[in-house]
């Protein structure tokens, strides 16, 4: 019998002229912004699996030590025989190191890069033809609204809802609120045993922080250097990477990382019947990283409707993994 193949749905494409036009509007801004889904084209995506294994970057490692740490408390928390939703599934590298303990019945994974996704679901797929798997290209920021296909798969099994990575922190805490809203929405549609498996990455001196988005052989830069291609490609415009620069800082105020590309010299940048002239240090927000505390992040759950919550970290309390039902 041929290897079973994962179906899958691309929505990504479905807002594409709105995209377009707040992407422009973002650059005209004073300052300058750009949104974080812009960096995951199919570079923008490998760049990122590398930042994950760069000794600076401590919370994919975090997060996997504390999944194999706690893995006992943990499985014995996840409901069996469900439907798996994994938000920004990416290389589903983290899932599929749960698989070894706790099988889904349905693995959905949902992710912006959709090329991306499809050949990585594809791999996991030869090796667990067990287990159904449905890729979902889209941009769940926007939206969490799945294909109707898989409405009858999501409410016949308890769901279980995967926010590994600590994407959460790339949301403000207001937007945070409202995405958790519609997890738990999502989770009171699939069966009881529903729940949401999240990783959050925790407040901590400046200096870790600041090392983790600007590491030593330039990768993060590399991965924000690209979205300008990325742009380039998507409005027509002539950013040239070599005319900006990566930095990062931790705002403590805000408590979070912010991002930007700071412009070397005076420039101007044309698309599609638009300019931007840009001063010598004038900067392009590209992201934000917030970093929670766990008492914050509890009554942030709390308040998204989740009323079952609980938690395990490392040693160091870098980071989080939180079950809540
Ligand atoms: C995907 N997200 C959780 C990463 C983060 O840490 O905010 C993206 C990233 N940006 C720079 N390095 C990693």
């Amino acid at each position: 019998m041929p290897p079973q193949e994962p179906v899958f749905f691309d929505v990504s494409q479905e807002n594409k002229d709105t995209d377009i036009e707040a992407l422009s509007q973002g650059l005209l801004a004073h300052p300058a912004t750009l949104s974080p889904k812009y960096f995951y084209d199919a570079m923008g995506s490998v760049l990122f699996d590398a930042i994950t294994l760069l000794p600076e970057y401590y919370p994919t490692r975090t997060e996997h030590h504390i999944l194999v740490a706690h893995a006992h408390a943990i499985h014995a928390q996840l409901p069996k025989q469900a439907t798996w939703v994994d938000l920004g599934a990416g290389s589903c590298q983290k899932a599929a190191h749960l698989f070894s303990r706790t099988l889904p019945a349905t693995y959905v994974a949902v992710d912006i890069s959709s090329a991306y996704l499809a050949n990585q679901l594809k791999d996991l797929q030869a090796q667990h033809p067990q287990v159904n798997m449905v890729g979902v290209g889209m941009d769940f920021s926007q939206f969490l609204t799945f294909p109707a296909a898989l409405q009858q798969q999501l409410s016949a099994h308890p769901v279980l809802t995967l926010y590994l990575g600590s994407s959460l922190g790339n949301f403000t805490p207001t937007e945070a609120l409202s995405f958790l809203q519609k997890i738990a929405a999502l989770c009171q549609q699939g069966q009881p045993g529903s729940g949401l498996l999240i990783g959050i990455d925790l407040v901590k001196e400046t200096h870790t922080l600041e090392r983790a988005y600007a590491d030593d052989l330039g990768v993060t830069a590399a991965f924000n250097l690209n979205v300008l291609r990325r742009v380039n490609h998507l409005l027509g415009s002539d950013f040239d990477v070599r005319d900006w620069q990566h930095c990062a800082r931790f705002n403590t105020q805000a408590s979070r990382i912010e991002m930007h590309l700071q412009a070397k010299h005076d420039l101007l940048v044309q698309w599609n019947g638009h300019q931007r002239h840009f001063n010598q240090g004038e900067t392009i927000h590209t992201e934000n990283s917030y970093k929670w505390s766990i008492d914050q992040f509890t009554d942030q759950l709390r308040a998204a409707g989740f009323s079952s919550i609980q938690h395990w970290t490392d040693p160091l309390v870098h980071f989080a993994v939180f079950w809540a039902q």
